[in-house]
């Protein structure tokens, strides 16, 4: 039990690290939270930089989700407390410790947690957020496409991880709400 405690806590710690900060500041750019959107992610890095610091946040985001993930899962882990590490990394970028609770929506972390819990479902689903974004480049849409098909696509290959998808999917769902308000009045502004 310290160990699953530890595994969680070092999940919801790395969780928190949002990588939109610093590398915007690396890259010599506005705080993404001032800008676009306000969110701390990779889309709104785009918005502020091009491609290279986006790519960079998503992939460290997708890191800190993944790394927390596998130690789980080679210290011989149930996928219960895997999924449960899972949801504390997302929970760390959604309200983290280290920028007073107010955090980004989760996507690029709950890709890389998703990636080293249910390989398969996550990688239809982030074909699925590409197929969207190449055809309407709104970004909020393709991952609210993407997250909401998590669910069944679980239930049907790797149906151990449902739980861990409905629940990621109610969290990153709330996460977009303002999004959602923006798609349904065609205010959405995509990238
Ligand atoms: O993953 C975040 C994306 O779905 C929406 O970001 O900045 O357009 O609100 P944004």
């Amino acid at each position: 039990p310290v160990l699953i405690v530890a595994l969680c806590f070092g999940a919801y710690l790395a969780g928190s690290v949002l990588f939109a900060i610093p590398v915007c500041r690396l890259w010599h750019l506005p705080d993404p939270r001032a800008l676009g959107s306000g969110n701390p992610g990779a889309t709104n890095v785009y918005r502020a930089g091009g491609w290279q610091p986006a790519v960079a946040t998503l992939v460290l985001d997708a890191f800190k989700g993944w790394l927390p993930v596998w130690l789980s899962h080679i210290a011989g882990m149930s996928i219960l407390v895997q999924a449960m590490v899972a949801l504390c990394a997302v929970t760390g970028h959604m309200i983290p410790l280290f920028y007073r609770f107010k955090g980004g929506k989760g996507v690029a972390t709950a890709l890389g947690a998703g990636l080293a819990l249910a390989p398969v479902t996550t990688g239809i689903m982030a074909l699925l957020w590409l197929l969207i974004m190449w055809r309407w480049r709104i970004s909020a849409l393709a991952s609210l496409v993407a997250v909401t098909s998590g669910p069944v696509i679980s239930a049907l290959i790797e149906p151990e991880t449902l739980p861990l998808f409905g629940l990621l999917t109610l969290l990153i769902v709330v996460r977009h709400r303002n999004n959602l308000i923006r798609l349904a009045q065609g205010r959405e502004t995509g990238l």
